[in-house]
């Protein structure tokens, strides 16, 4: 039985769900995991994260296919993804196969938590790792756990998929060199203040530049960015090593290749070209394609030709065929669509 929630109107927040899986890392080696009710936990005050923010996470989601089955989307890739955001902080890796087992095991224990098929709502999950012994000087913690709760959520930015307005941050998203390809929570703890101030000022999220030269577009601070060329035939994406290589982004290009028939780019993308893209949206998980109207910058607003009114004619067919290969109404390539029940 599903819960008593109204689905439709979920933002993105966290509800409390029944169950979560840990297991626990000491003298060298992860122990089994087991599901358990406390939401809460325990550490001591000088544990790792605490001090030195040794803490890594990911993001997917667990949702209804029109025939009845919960699934979700290429959860190896996030699998993989935690284990490479583990090493850049000297944690131990917890294997991408045992990540899938824990995801399945916690979507399947917390089924009541899955929103009904056609409500645009889904269950995000959120598997992470932190260091949890005590360590002053500066290094890594001995002993780690890993996590995973469910919270059902609805869309990331309020009005769903109508184009929101962004601006190019004054802030650099200042992830130290070679982190910004990872989930740490640290690149995110930078981020906070930029996203607040883009807020405060009306926008809903950011533009970051390249930190080096302040031309380059890198990503927003949760979405990786798409760009439809003029003549709508090219779908173009950021290429740079301090961005989050988004699972969304390269399942996207290949969508747009062989079922769009589109071409694509993955390439450095100059703030100066965007005024002539048709089209510019987010993407990841918790975005799933979000349309951008407007880009606030200091010489000026860039409005995008696909307007503030509705989503572009590319996105809107990107997005549909995305949402039809995740729901299992088009043919998925092998291994992007996983049963959990
Ligand atoms: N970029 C950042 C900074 C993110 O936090 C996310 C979300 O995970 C993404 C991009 C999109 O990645 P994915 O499509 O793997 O969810
Ligand atoms: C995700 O899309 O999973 C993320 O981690 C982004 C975050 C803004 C919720």
């Amino acid at each position: 039985m599903a819960k008593n929630i109204d689905w439709k109107n979920l933002g993105f927040g966290y509800i409390e769900s029944d169950y979560r899986f840990v297991s626990n890392y000491k003298d060298g080696a992860w122990d089994e995991g087991q599901l358990i009710t406390d939401a809460n936990i325990v550490l001591n005050e000088c544990a790792g994260v605490f001090q030195y923010a040794q803490t890594v996470f990911e993001g997917l989601k667990a949702y209804y296919t029109k025939d009845g089955h919960v699934v979700c989307f290429r959860p190896d890739l996030n699998g993989q993804r935690l284990e490479d955001s583990a090493r850049r902080l000297e944690m131990p890796v917890y294997p991408a196969d045992k990540f899938v087992e824990a995801v399945k095991r916690v979507v399947e224990a917390n089924i009541d938590s899955v929103p009904p098929y056609g409500t645009g709502a889904s269950l995000y999950v959120r598997p992470y790792m932190m260091g949890t012994n005590p360590v002053i000087g500066v290094k890594p913690a001995d002993e780690y756990q890993f996590r995973v709760f469910v919270t059902p959520v609805g869309p990331y930015f309020k009005g769903g998929a109508k184009p929101i307005s962004i601006k190019i941050s004054d802030f650099d998203r200042a992830a130290p060199h070679g982190t910004g390809h990872i989930k740490a929570g640290l690149n995110y703890a930078m981020s906070l203040h930029a996203i607040q101030e883009a807020h405060r000022e009306g926008f809903a999220e950011n533009m970051y530049l390249d930190p080096a030269t302040r031309t380059k577009v890198e990503e927003t601070g949760g979405a990786n960015f798409i760009f439809v060329s003029s003549d709508g035939h090219t779908l173009i994406t950021p290429k740079s090593d301090s961005i989050l290589p988004s699972i969304t982004r390269r399942s996207l290009m290949y969508v747009a290749e062989h079922y769009l028939g589109m071409k694509v780019a993955h390439r450095e993308v100059l703030l100066s070209e965007v005024k002539d893209f048709a089209e510019v949206g987010l993407c990841g998980t918790a975005a799933v394609i979000s349309p951008v109207g407007r880009i606030h910058t200091n010489d000026g607003d860039i409005l995008v030709p696909s307007g503030m009114d509705d989503m572009g004619p590319v996105l809107t067919k990107l997005r549909q065929t995305l949402l039809d290969i995740q729901h299992g109404e088009l043919t998925a390539p092998e291994g992007w669509v996983v049963t959990i029940k």
